[in-house]
Parts: C-alpha cells; sequence; structure tokens
C-alpha cells in the first residue's frame, strides 16, 4: 500500500490531522494499536482555546462542540477559603474559551472520518517507522497475524508519549527536557451537576483541587495525590469527602455528589523533545512533549502542532517545502511558552511535599499579588486562553 502520509496514532493529534489533509486532497492513512473502544474510553482534557475551535471548524467537525460545548469567559481561582472571579474575556480584549471533553472531539474526529469512507487501521501490533532519513519512507505493522507495509512521503508521529516515532528518532540528534513532579491527579468523573458556572481552581493546604464539568450535568474533579495512591484506595465517598475539605465554604454548598463513572491517577510531567522533525518523520503532540494538565494546555498543544503540520504538508504538495522546514522551529517556540505557563501554574497551586517554610510564604504572596494586579492576571489569562501563532 502507498499514500502521501502515515499517521502513527489516532488521538485527537492524529485524528484531527487526518481530517484536515483529508479536506485538503491529500491522502493519508491512519493506523492505531488500540480498539476505538479504548481510545474513547480514556477521560483527559476538557478545555479548548479559541485556536483549537477554529482549528476543529476548519476540519469540519465543529457542529456538535458548537452546539453542546460550554463558553467560558473565565475560572475562579480559590485560597485561603475564598474564591476571585478571574474574567478573561475582559482581560484579553473578548477571547472565551470552550469547555468539550477530548472525548467527545475524538468521538467527532471518527464519525468525520467514517462519513467521508476513511479507514483507520485499528488493533495493529509492532508498528514500527523505517526509512524517514530517505524520500521513501515506510510503516509496518502487523494485523490480524499478517505483516503490512505501507509505503509513504511522509510519517507523522502522533502516537503520544509512549509511541513508536519519538523512540525512533536518532538518538544522537533527539534532545530532551523534563520536569517530573512530586504529585498525581486523582480525577473524578460523574453524572452530577457541576459545582458552579465556571472552573474552580483551589490550592488549599491539603493539596490542589480542581472542579471542572463536561456538560451542565456531568462533573470531572480533580485532588492532588500521592505518587503512591492507588485508585482502589479511593473509594467515591473518600474522594467527595476529601474535595469538600479542600474547596470553598461556598462550593461545599453546592456540592453536588454521586457515583463515579470513571476515576484515575495521572502523575505530573513537563517534557520537550527536540526537534520535531527527523528527515521525513514529523512528531505532533504527546508524541513530542507533555505538560502538567494544571493550565489545560496539553490537548491545545497537540491542536497547534497539527494546524502548523497540515499548512507545512499542504505548503509541500503546492511545491514549497518552507513550511516542513520551519515546522520545528514554529511548533517549539509555542511549546515552550506553554511550557513555561503549565509549569507556573502547576508550582502555583499545588503543595509540595519538600516545600519549605520560605517557598510556602513565597506562593501565598503570588496569589495575593496574582488577584490584586491587572498586569498579573492579564498575564495568566492571555496565557490560558491561548497565545497567538507567530505566522
Ligand atoms: P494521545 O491522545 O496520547 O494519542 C496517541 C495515540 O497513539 C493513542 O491512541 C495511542 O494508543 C496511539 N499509539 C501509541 N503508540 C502507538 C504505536 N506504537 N503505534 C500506533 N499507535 C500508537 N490535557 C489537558 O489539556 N487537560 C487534562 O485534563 C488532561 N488530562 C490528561 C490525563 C492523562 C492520563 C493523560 C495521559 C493526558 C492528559 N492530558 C490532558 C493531555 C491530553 O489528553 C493530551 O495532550 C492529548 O491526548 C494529546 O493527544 P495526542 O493525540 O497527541 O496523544
Ligand atoms: C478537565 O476538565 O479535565 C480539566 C480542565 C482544566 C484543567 C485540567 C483538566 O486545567
Amino acid at each position: 500500500m502507498r499514500v502521501q502520509v502515515a499517521i502513527v496514532g489516532a488521538g485527537p493529534s492524529g485524528l484531527l490531522l487526518g481530517q484536515l489533509l483529508h479536506r485538503a486532497g491529500i491522502d493519508a492513512i491512519v493506523i492505531e494499536q488500540r480498539s476505538p473502544e479504548y481510545v474513547l474510553g480514556r477521560i483527559r482534557a476538557g478545555v479548548l482555546e479559541q485556536v483549537a475551535v477554529d482549528l476543529l471548524d476548519e476540519a469540519g467537525v465543529g457542529k456538535r462542540m458548537h452546539a453542546e460545548g460550554l463558553v467560558h469567559s473565565g475560572i475562579e481561582l480559590s485560597f485561603g477559603g475564598v474564591r476571585y472571579r478571574i474574567d478573561m474575556q475582559k482581560l484579553t480584549g473578548g477571547k472565551q474559551v470552550m469547555v468539550y471533553g477530548q472525548t467527545e472531539l475524538t468521538k467527532d474526529l471518527m464519525d468525520a472520518r467514517a462519513a467521508a469512507g476513511l479507514e483507520v487501521v485499528y488493533e495493529a501490533r509492532n508498528v514500527s517507522v523505517d526509512d524517514f532519513d530517505s524520500d521513501h519512507p515506510r510503516v509496518r505493522y502487523m494485523k490480524n497475524g499478517a505483516a503490512h507495509y505501507v509505503g509513504c512521503d511522509f510519517i507523522a508521529g502522533c502516537d503520544g508519549f509512549h509511541g513508536v516515532c519519538r523512540a525512533s528518532a536518532p538518538q544522537d540528534v533527539l534532545r530532551t527536557y523534563e520536569r517530573i513532579y512530586p504529585f498525581g491527579w486523582l480525577g473524578l468523573l460523574s453524572d452530577t451537576p457541576p459545582v458552579g458556572e465556571e472552573l474552580i481552581y483551589t490550592n488549599h493546604p491539603r493539596g490542589f483541587a480542581l472542579c471542572s464539568m463536561r456538560s451542565r450535568t456531568r462533573s470531572r474533579h480533580y485532588l492532588q495525590c500521592s505518587l503512591a495512591d492507588s485508585v482502589e484506595q479511593w473509594s467515591d465517598e473518600l474522594f467527595w469527602d476529601e474535595l469538600r475539605r479542600r474547596v470553598d465554604p461556598e462550593a461545599v454548598e453546592s456540592l453536588v455528589t454521586g457515583p463515579s463513572i470513571e476515576k484515575s491517577i495521572a502523575p505530573l510531567r513537563s517534557f520537550v523533545a527536540e526537534p520535531m522533525r527527523f528527515g521525513r518523520l514529523f512528531l505532533a503532540g504527546d508524541a513530542a512533549h507533555i505538560v502538567p494538565p494544571t493550565g489545560a494546555k496539553g490537548l491545545n498543544l497537540a491542536a497547534s502542532d497539527v494546524r502548523y503540520l497540515s499548512r507545512a504538508l499542504v505548503e509541500f504538495y503546492a511545491g514549497s517545502s518552507h513550511g516542513i522546514d520551519t515546522y520545528s522551529e514554529l511548533c517549539l517556540r509555542r511549546i515552550w511558552k506553554a511550557e513555561r505557563f503549565s509549569w507556573w501554574m502547576t508550582m502555583l497551586l499545588h503543595r509540595f511535599p519538600t516545600t519549605g517554610g520560605f517557598d510556602q510564604k513565597v506562593q501565598e504572596a503570588e496569589l495575593d499579588y496574582l488577584v490584586h494586579s491587572v498586569a498579573a492576571l492579564t498575564s495568566l489569562a492571555e496565557n490560558y486562553v491561548g497565545l497567538p501563532f507567530s505566522d
């Protein structure tokens, strides 16, 4: 089999890239190691920047998002038992974010691909990427016991943090930067109404808490937890009790609890791989970088890489290699700013087991400064809603 672009991974990056290329008349295959049910079962991100919303519209998959997604013009910050509203719309000259779950977005992309008659190879085993230092790269995989070869012009490595693409890059060229945080997030999804109209980020002596949502009837809550914790240790009852201890009194009043639909623990990590292009192999999304979820940037960065990559490939087939030559540099400029913001939000809102008195006092001073300084609030707001592209 031969295609123009072989996409490895059917997460949001791979599916969105496939959709944008299809609309541009570029022929691509998507190869995924898991089943569609497994991909849809991963409860992850919930907040989309305007640039991600625009890109989904451009890909022709924005209809349900606009009908069912919730547009938010602010977030709330809670510390010392008091809640402060940050009016992002006012601070950024009109920008907002969209609350729409990654699961829904992935489903929309899967449906669009199926409606266009385009296939995703699910449950592909032993995927490998070869010869991307030549003009004739290849992707190999096993399916139902048979070996398959896909010849292509380009490989898009959209296979997430544990994928095969970054691992196949020449290790003498690849540079990685990493920070691991000494805690995780325990997430709980429930069919209960959200605590408030907007997301509430809480800094509490017992640890960070986030009250988020997926719809007016479905909530997503997170608690900072120990990396040694297991999901089994956290009954629903323990989770709700701990959340009540951390959030402000008004939030306790309006908190509606109920049985969990899903519960999982995610470690927090900052990670960047440079460069993001190796000959005819490109990395995009989590395959190239990870942010701690505090700034809600993971999925948005994936969308921004895909935007650059789809434009670069369209440009290539129109006769210019400028886009593919500048892909890595342009992506990384935006990525490092999101890395900085996500790291900063994480440092601001969590309790660090090693934090001594001085660091704790500085964190408290920073929170106090933030909510009383329009300059500081504007900086938070413009990063949260998403920085502009540099092209
Ligand atoms: P992924 O979603 O990881 O998709 C990669 C795909 O590639 C997967 O389907 C995988 O099965 C497939 N794959 C892997 N290896 C291979 C292979 N060898 N061959 C073929 N296919 C392969 N972001 C936020 O903004 N907010 C959040 O709350 C949030 N929570 C998160 C919680 C967790 C546990 C994780 C892991 C991430 C979270 N993120 C969050 C980040 C966000 O979900 C990711 O940034 C986003 O999923 C990136 O999309 P992606 O398509 O690049 O990677
Ligand atoms: C979520 O709803 O899953 C979510 C929202 C905001 C974040 C992280 C996660 O910063």
